[in-house]
C-alpha cells in the first residue's frame, strides 16, 4: 500500500526542515556563537579596543592600527573611547585633541550604527571615558544624531548585578544591542541608557609598566561583589618627552602581551584573576589587538569555552596608512602627523606649559 499523500507531505516537510536547521542555527548565532545566545551578557568575555578611535601610524598617542569598522569586523566587541570638547563639538581625543583627534563622536557612532545595521546578531559595548565630566546629555546627543540611540539597552534598574544581566538572545530580540557605560558623571535619571561604569563594573589597574599584570580591584564604586569586571591588559613603557615622563604603549612587547599564554600574556592575567576572584573577566582591554594575528580572540574563545575560528585580521583598507579616507577617522590634524618627532615638534604642544597635568590622564 502506497503511503498516504499526507504522510508523504509530512515526511517531505520534515526532510526540508532538517536541511534548513543548520542554516537557521547559523543565522541565530549570537556574537558568532550559538552557545552565547542563552548566556547572560556578563558571562561572555569580550575583547575591547583601548582608545578605539586612536588610529595614527607612528604616533605615540595612538593605541590601534585599524579603524573601528575593521575592529568590529575582526571581532572587537567593546569599544573604549575618550571624549573631549573641541570647541562646541564632542571629539574623541587622547588626553588633548592637539595630540590625537579621532574626529567627532557622532561620526564615530554613525560608523558603529551602520555596522550594527548590517550585523543583526551582534551586541556591542561602548565604554566612554569622561575625565572632563562632560554632561551625559552631550554624549547622548551624539547617540541621537547618529541614530545609535535606537539600539541602546536600558536596564529596568541600575546598577545591574552580575547575575541579573539579560542573555544575548534577549538583547538581540529586543533590538537593544548596544550596552553603554560612562566612566564618570553618568546620570541615568537624565539619560537612562548611559550606565554608570563603576557601580556596574570594577577594573584592574591600568597604565601598567610591569608585565606581572595584577588582578587587584583598582577602580570601583562601593563593593566589587557581584559585579562584572574589566581587565586592563596593555603594557606601557615610560618615555621622557620634553622632560616629562609619559607612559606610552610598549609596542616591542605586543606579541607577548597579546598572547594566549606565557609570561605577561592575556591568559596569564585571566588565570590570576580567576584564582583571586573565582570568575573570568567580562571585558579585556588591549592595545593593537591585531598584533598576534588573532591571539586576543583565541584567548576570548578559551575563556568562553568555545572553539576558536581564525579570521584574517585587519582585512580591508581601513588601516592607519589609509588615514583620511577612512570611515571613522576625521583626523583634522593628519597633516602634522609624522610620528613621535612630529608630535614633540608641534608648536601647540610646546606652548602648553603644564605638561605633567597634560599627561596625567594619558594612560587611562
Ligand atoms: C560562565 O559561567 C560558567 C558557570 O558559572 C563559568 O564556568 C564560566 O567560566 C563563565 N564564563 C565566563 C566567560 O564568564
Ligand atoms: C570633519 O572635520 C571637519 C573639519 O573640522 C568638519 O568640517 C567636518 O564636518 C567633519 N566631518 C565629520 C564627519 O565629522
Ligand atoms: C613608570 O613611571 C611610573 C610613574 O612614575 C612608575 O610608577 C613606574 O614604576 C615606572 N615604571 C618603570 C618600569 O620604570
Ligand atoms: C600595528 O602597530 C604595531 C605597534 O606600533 C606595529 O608593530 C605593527 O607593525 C602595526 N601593524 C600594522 C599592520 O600596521
Ligand atoms: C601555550 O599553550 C600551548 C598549548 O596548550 C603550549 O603548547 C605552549 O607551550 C604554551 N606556551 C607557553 C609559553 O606557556
Ligand atoms: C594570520 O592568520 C590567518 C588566519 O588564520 C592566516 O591566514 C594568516 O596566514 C596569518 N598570518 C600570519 C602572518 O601569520
Ligand atoms: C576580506 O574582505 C573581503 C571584502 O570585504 C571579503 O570578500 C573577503 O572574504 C575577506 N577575506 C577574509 C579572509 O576574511
Amino acid at each position: 500500500m502506497p503511503p498516504s499523500p499526507l504522510r508523504t507531505l509530512a515526511s517531505r516537510l520534515f526532510a526540508a526542515a532538517a536541511l534548513l536547521l543548520p542554516l537557521v542555527a547559523a543565522q541565530t548565532a549570537c556574537n558568532g556563537h550559538e552557545e552565547f545566545c542563552s548566556r547572560s551578557y556578563s558571562n561572555v568575555s569580550i575583547i575591547g579596543a583601548h582608545n578605539s578611535y586612536g588610529v595614527r601610524a607612528g604616533s605615540i598617542a595612538a593605541n590601534q592600527n585599524y579603524t573601528v569598522e575593521t575592529q568590529l569586523d575582526d571581532g572587537i566587541r567593546l569599544l573604549q573611547v575618550q571624549g573631549h570638547m573641541n570647541g562646541d563639538e564632542l571629539h574623541l581625543c587622547h588626553t588633548l585633541c592637539l595630540l590625537l583627534d579621532g574626529g567627532t563622536f557622532t561620526s564615530y557612532l554613525s560608523t558603529v550604527k551602520s555596522w550594527l545595521d548590517s550585523n543583526p546578531n551582534e551586541v556591542v559595548t561602548i565604554l566612554m571615558v569622561n575625565s572632563e565630566g562632560i554632561s551625559p546629555t552631550v554624549w547622548a546627543q551624539s547617540y541621537k544624531d547618529s541614530g545609535l540611540d535606537s539600539y541602546a539597552y536600558t536596564p529596568s534598574s541600575t546598577p545591574v548585578a552580575y547575575s541579573a544581566w539579560p542573555t544575548y538572545q534577549e538583547l538581540i530580540d529586543a533590538g537593544t544591542r548596544v550596552v553603554s557605560f560612562l566612566a564618570q558623571n553618568a546620570d541615568t535619571s537624565s539619560v537612562p541608557y548611559l550606565l554608570d561604569e563603576f557601580t556596574n563594573v570594577w577594573e584592574t589597574p591600568y597604565g601598567q609598566t610591569d608585565n606581572s599584570f595584577p588582578c587587584t580591584v583598582d577602580r570601583v564604586t562601593g563593593s566589587s561583589d557581584n559585579k562584572m569586571y574589566l581587565v586592563n591588559h596593555y603594557l606601557d613603557v615610560n618615555q621622557t618627552i620634553l622632560g616629562t615622563t609619559v607612559p606610552v604603549p610598549a609596542t616591542s612587547s605586543l606579541e607577548e602581551t597579546n598572547a594566549v599564554n606565557g609570561t605577561g600574556s592575556l591568559g596569564a592575567q585571566a588565570e590570576t584573576c580567576l584564582a583571586q576572584h573565582g570568575y573570568y573577566p567580562t571585558f579585556t582591554l588591549v592595545d593593537y589587538y591585531d598584533v598576534g594575528n588573532g591571539s586576543v580572540f583565541e584567548y576570548a574563545a578559551k575563556l568562553n569555552g568555545v572553539a576558536y575560528t581564525p579570521v584574517e585580521i585587519g582585512n580591508g583598507s581601513s588601516s592607519s596608512s589609509a588615514s583620511s579616507g577612512s570611515s571613522s577617522g576625521n583626523d583634522s590634524s593628519a597633516s602634522t602627523d609624522s610620528g613621535a618627532a612630529g608630535l614633540s615638534a608641534q608648536a601647540g604642544l610646546a606652548a602648553v606649559g603644564a605638561l605633567g597635568a597634560l599627561f596625567a590622564a594619558w594612560a587611562s
